[in-house]
């Protein structure tokens, strides 16, 4: 396949629509590009896939598909065809409703997608689960969010512990020769059959989207549900940020199980009508710039652990592929080093734009805007539409140069809505009721660019992944060996940062390598591979609170070799 290769003409669209010195940009604006503005009904799943099909894209491709046995593409008809089907199929064989929660629980294929957009049309919230998760995940996310149902695989069933999960009645299997009984469904038999028309359920602004479970430093993963309305600004951004186009072919390397897998790995680029790539497997450097290559890709959003994986596969093996589409290349998830931006502008000949949110902010907050010059190392500025400040810990704002807390004015329409069951959680994010406190630290230089510092609490960023350090301490204390244990993130130059966990042993257990492998392997086995801690070290004891609470910062500055700070709350 050989594409025209773009002009990269970055970030016209914004320089067209808003110039920076008016502060008068208003989302109500944005609403004029769907047909809601004027009905107030709507639905993601119209707006992002059947709207195009009723249009002239309707043989547009809408989805490029490729893993190691799959080579498939689908139109945005073929979407819509679908997506109706797998509507049909949910309708009959589920007693889901409106606002009830699915999940879906499988690898990258077309048929997550058939799904994921089926659901949505009948306004079922879905909740999507990376397939790396393990039981006990699982098991977590499926009961907080009392879920009815769950599409998956064959392969992943065991993970779901069926017995223990009152709310689940029905599981969806994507598979060949499934079983069916009172609880099981053969999904694709029943899409095969299925009728390919399907009203959409029309939904409100403040009705239910997606519900992505997400870690804190303390506590269980929490459910941060987004609303319909967060379309506007997957819509805005996928315009603004990655300066998508009617010609452009577009891969985000993320899996929908993370935000950003669904914000700009569906939302975005459908909403804009964009071409997608996604590819099942796992990374391999070759097979990603194959995929450049192949498909002509022109916009290309990844993270900076992949980049800077793909940096230590070496210069000479970027040659080996044309890479000449690219022409925008972004970056999210973690602190995009300067190095490797100045490593992506000699390779890919462009500089890669960094962009900050979270999965609470449900889509992009302060960027490298397309037509920002970028300050490398700088997260960006915010987009239009978003107030951002540093803050102290009264909700004071700080002046430039001042390191603080990074927050945003309440009220962006992708803001989360509700976690999930907390509602005092929920609360406790905002401060005077106006601002949203991330949880990072950073600060504002006097032209506006925000600078990125660190987490204020203990939440570890590996690989790109949050993972909750509460979380998996739970895990390690199931293991009959442990006594205590404390989780930090350990500064690494590929991951960003490392899991090391410290633990202190039972009575009467000794301290051994098949010990720590055999820990290793027990969190990989129930939690996830991403959250198992690639270090383990054994301590007598382990430093604590009064009130019995491990005190990471004490382990971390014990890691790093750092003063440890005030102790006078530490048990003798
Ligand atoms: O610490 C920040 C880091 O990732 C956190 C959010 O993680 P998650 O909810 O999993 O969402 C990741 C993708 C949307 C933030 O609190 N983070 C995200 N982007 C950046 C970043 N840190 C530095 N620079 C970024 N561009």
């Amino acid at each position: 396949m050989k594409l025209e290769v773009l002009p990269v003409v970055q970030g016209d669209y914004l320089l067209q629509n808003y110039d920076e010195t008016a502060a008068d940009f208003d989302w109500k604006d944005a609403e004029k590009a769907f047909s809601w503005h004027e009905t107030g009904r709507m639905n993601m799943a119209h707006e992002a896939v059947d709207r195009h099909a009723n249009s002239d894209r309707k043989n547009k491709i809408a989805l490029y598909y490729r893993d190691a046995n799959r080579n498939e593409s689908y139109t945005f008809h073929e979407m819509k065809k679908w997506s109706n089907k797998a509507a049909n199929v949910l309708k009959a064989h589920t007693n889901l409703e409106k606002g009830d929660r699915l999940f879906i629980f499988m690898p990258r294929s077309p048929e997550l997608y058939f799904a994921l957009i089926g659901a949505l049309k009948m306004g079922v919230i879905v909740g999507p689960l990376f397939e790396a998760f393990m039981e006990g995940a699982v098991y977590d996310r499926l009961v907080d969010s009392e879920a009815r149902a769950i599409v998956t695989t064959p392969e992943l069933l065991s993970r779901i512990p069926v017995d223990k999960l009152p709310h689940l009645e029905t599981i969806l299997l994507v598979g060949d020769n499934v079983e069916e009984d009172n609880k099981t469904v053969d999904f694709m038999k029943h899409m095969n059959t299925a009728s390919p028309y399907f009203k959409v359920e029309w939904l409100d602004k403040e009705d239910g989207l997606v519900l992505h479970y997400t870690s804190g430093s303390t506590g269980k993963p929490k459910g941060v549900l987004h609303v319909q309305e967060a379309m506007l600004q997957h819509y805005q951004t996928a315009k603004w940020v990655l300066d998508l186009n009617e010609q452009d072919i577009y891969w985000c390397t993320a899996d929908p199980g993370w935000v950003t897998g669904t914000s700009y790995g569906i939302f975005g680029p459908w909403l804009t009508g964009t071409t997608m790539v996604v590819l099942g497997g796992r990374f391999s450097p070759g097979a990603w710039y194959q995929a450049i290559e192949d498909f002509g890709v022109t916009v290309w959003y990844s993270a900076p652990t992949a980049f800077r994986m793909l940096m230590g596969a070496g210069d000479a093996l970027v040659k080996d592929y044309d890479l000449s589409s690219l022409r925008h290349v972004l970056s999210v998830g973690e602190p995009l080093n300067p190095e490797v931006i100045r490593w992506g502008a000699e390779v890919f000949h462009h500089r890669i734009h960094d962009t900050w949110w979270m999965t609470e902010t449900g889509a992009q907050m302060i960027c490298n805007y397309a037509c920002l010059p970028i300050r490398p190392g700088s997260m960006g500025k915010p987009i239009p539409g978003v107030t951002a400040a540093i803050v102290d810990d009264n909700g004071e704002v700080l002046p430039p140069n001042q390191m603080g807390n990074l927050a945003l004015k309440k009220g962006w329409p992708s803001m989360m809505r509700q976690i999930w069951n907390n509602p005092e959680k929920y609360q406790s994010y905002f401060l005077k009721n106006e601002w949203y406190v991330s949880g990072d630290s950073g600060y504002m230089d006097e032209d506006g660019y925000f600078w990125f510092q660190g987490r204020v609490d203990d939440v570890i960023m590996t690989s790109g992944e949050r993972v909750g350090p509460f979380e998996v301490e739970s895990k390690l204390l199931e293991h009959p060996a442990i006594l205590e244990a404390g989780v930090i993130g350990k500064p690494d130059p590929v991951r960003g940062e490392i899991i090391k966990a410290f633990v202190s042993l039972r009575e009467g257990v000794e301290p051994s390598e098949e010990l720590i492998a055999e820990i290793k392997q027990f969190v990989k086995k129930g939690l996830a591979a991403h959250a198992a801690p690639r270090e383990i070290e054994f301590k007598d004891k382990l430093p604590k609170t009064r009130s019995g609470k491990i005190m990471r910062r004490v382990l971390k500055a014990w890691e790093l070799d750092l003063p440890t700070g005030d102790l006078s709350t530490m048990d003798d």
